[in-house]
């Protein structure tokens, strides 16, 4: 943890830093490592523990395993945001048939908190939890229950930041980017997590309540709407052009055999005839 250097956004997060965020955010709870190896398992090992409070929020400056969706790799280097909240199901709105709508839930708070900070940028999501930026990924989300008992919903979001893209792997920076590259400049990264939290928690909250709300939000900013797309899932192969999302979060495809929902899925953008 290193102190901010005066008039320089603060690029770590120190005691002052995690504080404030706790006084800004209802958080029940938060443990911060300097470095983890995923987030998300952290959260998984301490939702195990019945004194953990609710949401709780696991943060670290350095993640060495990060996770992405099926077997990927998350990348992240110093200067990326890496973080997991663990919500009780039981005692909010999140009953598990809401579950699908959280990682889209998540998507939108994060392009409504960067927003803040990039507004020439372009945000989207695409569906079914990544955030865009000028058409390039911007921050992965994970959304993952634990196998043995459903009480509670772990989501796992990951920023690029201050990480430029221009040290990424390869194949990362064909189709990435972060919050520095597009805005010329360091972020402080206490004010982007205080800021995508703030909106996390909030548009959570709207789930049961503000669904047409939700679904409103998720449409405008879908990156795929009017695209020719094809969506892989174990249980089938679909063509046809997106349609937006509905209010349980399904992708709607309209394919020649009709309207189609889809709850999961990978997603390939494919040419226009
Ligand atoms: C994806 O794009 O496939 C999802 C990436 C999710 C990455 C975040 S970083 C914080 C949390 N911990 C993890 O191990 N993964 C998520």
């Amino acid at each position: 943890m290193n102190p901010p250097q005066e008039n320089q956004p603060n690029l770590y997060f120190g005691q002052a830093e995690l504080e404030h965020l706790q006084s800004k955010t209802p958080l029940g709870q938060l443990e911060f490592r300097e470095e983890a190896s995923s987030t998300n398992d952290i959260a998984l090992e301490l939702i195990e523990n019945e004194n953990t409070k609710y949401p709780l929020l696991v943060l670290t400056e350095s993640q060495t395993s990060g996770r992405g969706r099926s077997t990927n790799q998350w990348w992240s280097a110093k200067g990326a945001l890496t973080f997991s909240i663990a919500l009780a199901a039981n005692s909010t709105n999140l009953a598990p048939n809401r579950w699908p709508m959280a990682s889209m839930t998540a998507g939108l708070a994060v392009c409504e908190a960067l927003e803040q900070f990039l507004p020439d940028a372009d945000l989207n999501i695409k569906w079914p939890n990544d955030v865009f930026a000028n058409k390039r990924k911007i921050c992965g989300i994970l959304v993952e229950t634990p196998r043995l008992h459903k009480k509670n919903l772990i989501i796992g979001i990951g920023i690029n930041v201050n990480n430029s893209i221009s040290n990424a792997p390869a194949e990362i920076a064909d189709l990435a980017t972060s919050m520095c590259d597009l805005g010329g400049r360091t972020f402080s990264l206490p004010d982007v997590l205080e800021s995508v939290v703030t909106k996390l928690i909030d548009r959570l909250a709207w789930l049961g309540s503000r669904d047409q709300d939700l679904r409103k939000r998720w449409t405008s900013r879908c990156l795929l709407t009017n695209q020719k797309i094809q969506v892989n899932s174990p249980a089938k192969e679909l063509t046809g052009i997106c349609q937006g999302i509905d209010e349980e979060g399904a992708l709607l495809l309209k394919t020649e055999a009709g309207l189609e929902r889809c709850f999961a899925g990978t997603i390939s953008i494919l040419p226009e005839n």
